[in-house]
């Protein structure tokens, strides 16, 4: 199972870096190839780097580490996603970070499926603040990764992927349970940000 991480950034990075550590099979991919080779030099020896396409077919699993207005574009210069699963992490918000963009009668990853109709979309790690992914950075606690899809078998690799990670990995059922998911996400974002708690906050779901 390779995993292509499309973008460079906080969850890109983060992400790179935590598959490469934890013994999965990660190639990045970037609009500007360089970008991508630079990251993976930096992780390790063995993670290749590349353009968004290459990357992509080289890859079982692709997860969209860029904004989500940036994905329409990203997908366009993905090549061929057919029967890929495609792991939308994205929290589609404002410049601001304090609104959603859309929501109640859709979903980003809804809006995703739509957009490449050939793909396992999977709602997943919207909740999980970069500084989050890596095992070592959560003081020896165990954080919840929601995942949403309808592909039985794309949402359980997914879930494995996580669990790799060591999150405990929970199944939030369909695809269209991103509607909840996304507010949650931004939730943590107001907490995390705005309400004083640091970027070091997820959701959890505890049974009494
Ligand atoms: N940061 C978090 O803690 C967090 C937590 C949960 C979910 N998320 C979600 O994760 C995603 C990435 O967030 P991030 O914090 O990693 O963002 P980021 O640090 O700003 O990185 C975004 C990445 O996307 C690339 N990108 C931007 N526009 C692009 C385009 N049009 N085409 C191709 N690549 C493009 C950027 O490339 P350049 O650097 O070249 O612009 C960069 O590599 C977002 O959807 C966000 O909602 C983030």
């Amino acid at each position: 199972m390779k995993i292509a991480v499309i973008g460079t950034g906080n969850m890109g990075s983060g992400f790179a870096r935590a598959f490469a550590s934890s013994g999965v099979d990660v190639v990045i991919g970037h609009r500007d190839p360089a970008k991508a080779a630079s990251l993976a030099a930096e992780v390790g020896a063995t993670v290749e780097g590349g353009g968004t396409a290459a990357a992509v077919k080289l890859a079982d699993i692709v997860l969209l580490a860029v904004p989500y207005q940036s994905v329409a574009s990203v997908l366009g210069e993905a090549g061929d996603l057919t029967g890929k699963i495609l792991i939308d992490i994205s929290n589609p918000i404002t410049a601001d970070y304090k609104e959603l963009l859309l929501g109640h009668t859709t979903s980003a990853a809804e809006e995703i499926q739509k957009a490449a109709s050939g793909a396992h979309v999977v709602k997943a790690f919207n909740t999980i603040f970069a500084g989050l992914l890596s095992p070592e950075a959560r003081a020896g606690k165990t954080l919840q990764v929601f995942v949403a899809g309808d592909d039985a078998d794309a949402t359980a690799k997914v879930r494995e992927l996580a669990e790799k990670l060591s999150f405990e990995a929970i199944n939030a059922g369909p695809l269209s349970n991103s509607r909840f998911l996304e507010p949650i996400g931004e939730m943590n974002i107001h907490f995390g940000f705005f309400l004083g708690m640091g970027p070091t906050v997820a959701p959890a779901w505890i049974r009494v």
